[in-house]
């Protein structure tokens, strides 16, 4: 199997980043570093990711997780915060986030040890929603939010089709529900920056068909087959 295959199958990663780990040198294969696509013999080989040896993992996890304001989704941090993993430590297999959500950013987040399926759902091109509540400063006016409908022109290009509606209004503030399914680095609240208003809050209420629901903050569940079904089936539709 080749190597950034049976990485992604170990649950350490998805599949991009497990290419990632090869091709930036921390990867060893019986001790010597490796930075190509070479195939590994699971039986035989010895592989090890930043110095540690990993293993296929026979169980697959799928788990929605209520993640609070104050967690990092990256595995590790070196500034000492708190992470994400920190919440599903009674999962014995090791797990990590699919995709990303901000250290300010509450709300779903999926997590699983399959790096085919975290890819799957990553993609942009299997077109899955991603739905967040934005608190924000100020009203926009209809025709304001429907240039985040059509696409907005950000730093690192125009942005897909988006969902939006105000759904809440405050005396000087509102709730807007957007649905997006690219995941670019801060897209939605860079979204609303570029429309003139600020995000105050903002938590993700659904990816797919997984619903945030009453999980309580800091607490997860796992997903139900139709739930896993639902994801699987997106990515065989792009397939055909
Ligand atoms: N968009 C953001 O700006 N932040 C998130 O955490 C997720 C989407």
């Amino acid at each position: 199997m080749r190597i950034n295959k049976y990485i992604a199958s170990c649950g350490v990663t998805s599949r991009r980043k497990a290419d990632e780990l090869v091709l930036s040198g921390k990867v060893f294969v019986n001790g010597e570093k490796v930075t190509d696509f070479i195939d590994v013999d699971e039986e035989h080989d010895i592989v090890e990711v930043n110095g540690e040896r990993i293993f296929r993992e026979k169980t697959k996890y799928y788990i929605a997780l209520n993640k609070p304001v104050g967690y990092i989704t990256s595995v590790g941090d070196d500034r000492g915060r708190k992470s994400v993993t920190d919440l599903t430590t009674d999962i014995e297999a090791r797990i990590f986030p699919i995709g990303r959500l901000d250290y300010n950013t509450s709300g779903l987040l999926l997590m699983t040890n399959d790096g085919d399926f975290a890819n799957n759902i990553m993609h942009p091109s299997r077109k899955i929603y991603k739905t967040y509540v934005a608190h924000i400063s100020g009203f926009p006016t209809p025709k304001t939010l429907d240039s985040l409908k059509r696409g907005i022109e950000l730093s690192d290009g125009v942005t897909s089709p988006a969902k939006v509606k105000v759904i809440k209004a405050y005396p000087s503030s509102c709730d807007v529900e957007i649905s997006i399914y690219e995941g670019r680095k801060r897209q939605v609240r860079r979204m609303f920056e570029a429309i003139g208003y600020e995000v105050l809050e903002l938590c993700r209420i659904s990816v797919g068909n997984v619903m945030l629901g009453n999980i309580p903050e800091g607490r997860w569940r796992h997903l139900t087959k139709q739930e896993i079904a639902f994801f699987k089936k997106s990515a065989e539709r792009v397939h055909k």
